[in-house]
Order: C-alpha cells, then sequence, then structure tokens
C-alpha cells in the first residue's frame, strides 16, 4: 500500500498560532502512528486574496495548488481558534471555496482552540455540522483545548493530550494497514 498522506488545516489568522501548534502536534502524532506522510497549512498559504476570492480559481496559483493538494489528502486534521463561541469568518470563506462533493468520505479529525473552557463545545455545534454538510466521515472524537493546556507552545501531559491521542488512535483504525505497517517497523 502507497504511503499515506494526513493534511493539516490550522484556521489562525495570526502567527504566532495555539491552533497551528495544535496541528503540528497532532500531525506529528498521525504520522507516526500510521507511518504517514504529513504536510501542515494555515490560512495564510491560501494567500492575501482569499477574502476577495468568491470560487478557488480566484485564488493565486501557489493557494490553489495547497487547497488541492488538501483536497486530495487521505486524511484531514482541521482545527481552528474559537472566535465568538464559532470558527474564524476566513476559515470559513475558505471552507465555502469547496467543492461539496469534494470531502466525501474523507476522515477528519477536527479540533479547537479556545481561550478558556466556556465554549469548549464550539467543536461539536460549530465544526462538526460543518464537516457533516460535507459528508466527510468525522472522528468521534474532537478535541478541544485551551490556553492553560499549552505549555512550552505545545500541549503538555493531561487530559487534552490524552484526548488527542484517542482521537489519533481513531485514525489506526480507519488506516489499519498503515498501523500494522508502522508496528512491524518497531
Ligand atoms: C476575536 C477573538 C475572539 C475570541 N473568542 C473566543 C471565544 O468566544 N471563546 C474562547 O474560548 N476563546 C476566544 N478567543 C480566544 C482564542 O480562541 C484563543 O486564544 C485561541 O487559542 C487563539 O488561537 P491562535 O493562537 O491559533 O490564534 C477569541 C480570540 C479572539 C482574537
Amino acid at each position: 500500500m502507497s504511503e499515506l498522506h494526513i493534511v493539516g488545516l490550522a484556521g489562525n489568522i495570526t502567527a504566532p498560532s495555539k491552533t497551528r501548534a495544535l496541528v503540528g502536534q497532532a500531525l506529528g502524532l498521525a504520522g507516526d502512528a500510521l507511518h504517514a506522510r504529513t504536510t501542515l497549512f494555515d490560512i495564510a498559504d491560501f494567500g492575501e486574496d482569499l477574502g476577495r476570492a468568491r470560487r478557488a480559481g480566484d485564488l493565486a496559483p501557489g493557494a490553489q495548488r495547497n487547497l488541492e493538494t488538501l483536497l486530495r489528502a487521505d486524511a484531514l486534521i482541521v482545527a481552528t481558534p474559537v472566535y465568538k463561541g464559532s470558527y474564524p469568518g476566513l476559515f470559513k470563506h475558505l471552507i465555502d471555496l469547496i467543492d461539496p462533493a469534494a470531502l466525501i468520505r474523507k476522515p477528519v479529525l477536527i479540533a479547537a482552540t479556545g481561550g478558556g473552557e466556556k465554549h469548549a463545545l464550539a467543536v461539536e455545534h460549530q465544526l462538526r455540522p460543518l464537516f457533516a454538510f460535507f459528508e466527510a466521515r468525522l472522528l468521534s472524537t474532537a478535541v478541544h483545548v485551551s490556553d492553560r493546556d499549552f505549555s512550552e507552545g505545545r500541549l503538555g501531559d493531561g487530559p487534552a493530550l490524552d484526548r488527542l491521542a484517542r482521537a489519533i488512535e481513531e485514525f489506526t483504525t480507519i488506516f489499519p494497514g498503515a498501523a500494522r505497517i508502522r508496528a512491524a517497523a518497531e
């Protein structure tokens, strides 16, 4: 079987970004568990003109290539910061450029970072329905982390990291062949 490619999308619009750090950490775990190639994009990778694009073809050539790479991935890890109880508008604008049929049955891990716990269910009430629209294969474990779960720019040991590891484990049930190859290499 050919190498899996897992693409991460961080819906942050600022840098540095805890959301980007979370997606990077999740890709590291998933890449290791599945012996997969990984690529990480954030909103800046879709160009300064993203907000003006009415369709994917309006994006700059590099941004179009990034979107194509994302859509061709075997699986996605998508995280956004929580803004006013939901995802940022520019992230939604990028998602609005995606063909409704482009993510059917694509395995997707959804995650969010928030300032605190108050809007932890944004991941269930906002991100899950968004990807359900696309008929994506959403992992049942979604991950919300807050500022205090980070230590030196990474998720430290604790319930948030445990939950992320549980979500990644779900990928191994979707791609058992890749997980077996990984296990055999140990
Ligand atoms: C405009 C704005 C709105 C925000 N709204 C919320 C919110 O409703 N709930 C919450 O928990 N955190 C909220 N936050 C905090 C961010 O979600 C949190 O700091 C997040 O980790 C930032 O991610 P980033 O470092 O990737 O930008 C908000 C931050 C900004 C800038």
